[in-house]
């Protein structure tokens, strides 16, 4: 350790050894470990070029809004059936799979369990872990049936998960019986982690035995699919297609064949959805395009006088919210990491409180934001797609993420709005399909994805039934 702590002194980093030498041998053993996973100089760089971009922000920059999407609502049903097709056909030859980004830590919505295991309180208790595992299950029957099939390759799972979140994700899996899917068509791994900074770029103690690390941010989604061999597994396996959401979207339709169709039809190797902008003010990111390339305007970072532009017609100019529902080929994933991309992204910066140590090397939550967590973002490939396109979807379908936490005064991407979304889905789907509801008592309704997948297949169920709420359809 002698020799990392003059490196580190060396490197002006030296504080975080401010405790040393009055540690336990176990403590000792904490810091070294976490010492052990930084690389003090790639630190120092990723915030001496932070702090020169933020010098020379954008000052050049101009940004125009992304127009290259296709409107769902605007397909004929010819159209959208083709591509399901082409989607269907592609899953059962075991061509698609699915990437989760699950190694956020929910600082907002403030669980002590990784998101996916939480209840938002459905009828049936189920978490947004067994809900996606069902689509899933339930997407591979709809295609078996569809082909006549009696098996299929199993829709392989790539599961992001962070330092704190990812004994916890594969353990509930296994608890559960990985909820009916194959064990071994899951892949789970870990991204990395990177200390937090203060505004003068130094790295910042948790306390006397511990640095204050945080998951690299969304992004570091690339450089991990390589470094754990995931990259190789999906080359292994035959993947072509792999579609992106992240853990949050109580609404997120799993491996849509239909947007996988759209992908592979207009030969583009990075598509992603997105939903028109409630209003200027909703913190989402937007496509937009830079000199020419497609990009995403993130809500932290886009400047007023962006979020408010209009077009002639009325529309915002940068209307299209990246809704973190994206789809890559296998090509374009695997020529990032050829072209050395993926240890190339730009980091981010959010100013945040971040629990530090107090001189006697105590734990302590600072009232004031105190310190820089550095992030990479997910969208921040887009410049490098050769061929980008995007579908906009009808947000009552397919976005509803949950974020924060319950009881706020106006709920807003909290458990309450996701299962209001939910059961409003539900509702529309039994009452397209003729049934009908007494919602006297509650207005809980929810049809178990094992049911039905996006609406279909329902009439047999419910037409001529009516059902009191709450209720199960499973
Ligand atoms: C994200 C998008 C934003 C989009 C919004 C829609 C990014 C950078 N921003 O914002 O453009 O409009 O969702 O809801 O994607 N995660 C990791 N590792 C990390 C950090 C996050 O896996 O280090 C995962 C989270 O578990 C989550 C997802 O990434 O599944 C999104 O993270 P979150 O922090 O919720 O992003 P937002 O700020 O809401």
């Amino acid at each position: 350790m002698d020799a990392k702590r003059l490196r580190w002194e060396q490197a002006g980093q030296g504080q975080v050894f401010k405790w040393f030498d009055k540690l336990t041998g176990d403590q000792k053993k904490q810091l070294e470990d976490d010492i052990n996973e930084i690389d003090v100089d790639q630190i120092n760089n990723i915030y001496k070029k932070l702090l020169e971009d933020k010098v020379t922000q954008k000052i050049n920059l101009t940004y125009h809004g992304f127009e290259n999407v296709k409107t769902l609502d605007s397909l004929t049903d010819e159209q959208k059936t083709r591509w399901q097709s082409i989607g269907y056909q592609l899953v059962s030859e075991g061509k698609v799979g699915v990437l989760l980004l699950a190694g956020g830590q929910a600082t907002r919505l403030g669980t002590l369990v990784p998101k996916g295991q939480y209840d938002i309180g459905l009828p049936s208790k189920k978490s947004l872990f067994q809900l996606q595992a069902e689509r899933v299950l339930k997407l591979e029957t709809l295609v078996k049936n569809h082909f006549k099939l009696a098996t299929i390759k199993p829709v392989q799972w790539y599961i992001m998960t962070s330092r704190a979140t990812h004994d916890p994700t594969i353990k509930f899996f296994e608890d559960n019986s990985y909820f009916g899917l194959k064990k071994d068509s899951f892949f789970f791994f870990q991204q990395t982690m990177i200390p937090c900074v203060t505004p003068e770029g130094k790295i910042i103690n948790e306390s006397c035995c511990k640095v204050s690390l945080s998951p690299n941010g969304n992004g570091g989604l690339y450089h991990s699919l390589v470094t754990s061999g995931a990259i190789e597994d999906m080359r292994a396996k035959g993947v072509q297609y792999v579609s992106q959401y992240c853990v949050d979207n109580v609404l997120i339709k799993m491996v849509d064949p239909l947007f996988i169709g759209f992908m592979h039809d207009s030969g583009s190797d990075c598509a992603a959805k997105v939903v028109a902008k409630i209003d200027p003010e909703e913190p989402v990111g937007v496509m937009a395009l830079e000199n020419n390339k497609p990009c995403v305007l993130e809500y932290s970072e886009i400047d007023k006088e962006s979020k408010y532009l209009r077009e002639a017609n009325g529309r915002l100019t940068f209307n299209y919210a990246h809704i973190c529902i994206n789809a890559f080929s296998f090509e374009f994933l695997d020529r990032l990491s050829k072209e050395g991309r993926t240890t190339q992204l730009p980091y981010h910066v959010a100013f945040k409180k971040i629990p530090c140590a107090d001189d006697a090397g105590q734990r302590i939550n600072p009232d004031a934001n105190n310190g820089w967590k550095m992030e990479m973002f997910v969208f921040d490939v887009f410049p490098y797609s050769k061929h980008m396109v995007c579908l906009e979807v009808d947000r009552s379908e397919e976005f509803s993420p949950l974020k924060n936490n319950a009881g706020m005064a106006v709920p807003k991407d909290s458990p309450e709005t996701c299962l209001q979304d939910i059961c409003r889905l539900h509702r529309r789907y039994i009452e397209r399909a003729g049934g009908k509801l007494d919602d006297s008592n509650s207005n809980l309704i929810e049809v178990s994805p094992l049911v039905s997948y996006a609406g279909e297949s329902l009439e047999s169920r419910v037409q001529g039934h009516q059902f009191t709420l709450p209720h199960h359809i499973e």
